[in-house]
């Protein structure tokens, strides 16, 4: 039952993630689902760890140190230039049998640490919202933070629909974004003076670690040369500052506490993307707490960029939730749930791919977005 779980899994991820962004991971998702020896090497690892994406930045981690090998052949960002073809997934089981014992290691050791900072976009248009209701200077939190990348998101440049929608000095690291249903222009207002900025994760990433920068390298795609390049840009402008502190904490027990120890009176924005699917049931119900209790000392913002069904477990006040919006587990919803001592806010901004390659704003705080085009 386990293996057809898995099978489904690859099948999903193959259909959904990969289609139409990665010819590779498309065709070798489906060889995973249909190869049993690549099946019994993920059974063999603790069940949480059984992740596509996992198993695939595995994979591309040893690939990484070797670039003659057939597999390598079918990865640009590996200096690949061989197109899938029938010998693909033959090439995958190959690797994988060839270097067995490795994958199984980093399997059952490594978790997923992606730090996507176009997720950023979700952030800047949550914060904009912050901005119109509490004008001014803000501290800045993320929880899950993995390296600490988004903490540095008013650093980036942004170029929304291929227009640049918002510039920094000079900066070398651009956010691309597709924006769907509206024009890009417009959509980002001027970044608020940001006064303290810290990330909480539970593994969080040391950028100093050569191991741990490959590793995050680990999870861009193998046809996304142009991302490997923002995320090396990013990493190296993030290890030149000592603005991107991350603590190591849990979402559910730690938030409040670590919260309550940044100095200040100003509101804090508190970001999460792609956090709450790491999270329990109850850890994302002792998330929420934490927020609240937070709250009590001084007003908190909570952004998210997460998945609509998990969202709607949270108690958030959003009315599209309790439709069948809440079901669209493949996409990301983003908006902001502003908290003081005895008051709330919900709101609905936007819907975006996970990844947040694309983004279109909400029509009304009700819409349901069953207008949006998903590929
Ligand atoms: C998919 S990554 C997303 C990272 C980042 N937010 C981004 O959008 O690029 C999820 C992160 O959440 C962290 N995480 C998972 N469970 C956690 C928990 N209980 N408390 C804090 N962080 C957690 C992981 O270590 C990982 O760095």
């Amino acid at each position: 039952m386990e293996a057809e779980r898995l099978r489904r899994l690859f099948r999903f991820f193959g259909a959904t993630q990969s289609a139409g962004r990665s010819p590779v991971y498309e065709a070798l998702s489906e060889g995973v689902a249909g190869d049993d020896g690549l099946l019994g090497l993920l059974l063999d690892t603790p069940e949480e760890q059984r992740r596509p994406s996992l198993f695939f930045a595995a994979v591309n981690l040893l690939l990484a140190s070797r670039r003659g090998s057939e597999l390598a052949a079918y990865y640009p960002i590996h200096g690949g230039h061989r197109a899938v073809d029938d010998r693909l997934v033959p090439a995958l089981s190959a690797f994988c049998r060839r270097h067995r014992d490795e994958l199984a290691r980093l399997l059952s050791e490594r978790s997923t640490q992606t730090n996507e900072i176009r997720r950023c976009v979700a952030l800047r248009v949550g914060v904009d919202h912050v901005q119109r209701h509490w004008p001014g200077p803000v501290a800045f939190a993320e929880v899950g933070a993995s390296a600490g990348l988004n903490l540095l998101f008013d650093h980036y440049d942004y170029r929304l629909d291929g227009e640049v929608s918002s510039t920094t000095s000079a900066s070398s690291v651009v956010v691309s974004c597709e924006v769907r249903g509206a024009s890009g222009t417009g959509i980002l207002r001027t970044a608020p003076p940001i006064t303290r900025r810290l990330g909480i994760d539970q593994r969080p990433i040391d950028l100093s670690d050569p191991d741990a920068r490959a590793w995050l390298e680990a999870f861009v795609w193998p046809e996304h040369i142009e991302e490997l390049a923002t995320l090396r840009g990013a990493v190296d402008l993030a290890a030149a500052t000592s603005a991107a502190r991350v603590v190591t904490g849990d979402a559910a027990t730690d938030t409040a506490r670590i919260l309550g120890e940044l100095p200040g009176r100003e509101p804090v924005v508190v970001f999460t993307a792609s956090l709450l699917s790491y999270l329990t049931a109850q850890a994302r119900t002792a998330f929420v707490a934490q927020l609240r209790e937070a709250a009590q000392r001084r007003p908190v913002a909570w952004v998210f960029a997460e998945a609509p069904g998990l969202l709607a477990t949270t108690g958030l006040d959003v009315v599209a939730l309790r439709g069948p919006l809440a079901r669209r587990n493949s996409l990301y919803l983003v908006g902001a749930s502003l908290r003081g001592a005895d008051r709330r806010h919900d709101q609905l901004l936007g819907l975006a791919d996970p990844y947040l390659r694309w983004f279109s704003p909400a029509r009304d705080p009700a819409d349901d977005f069953d207008w949006v085009p998903t590929d």
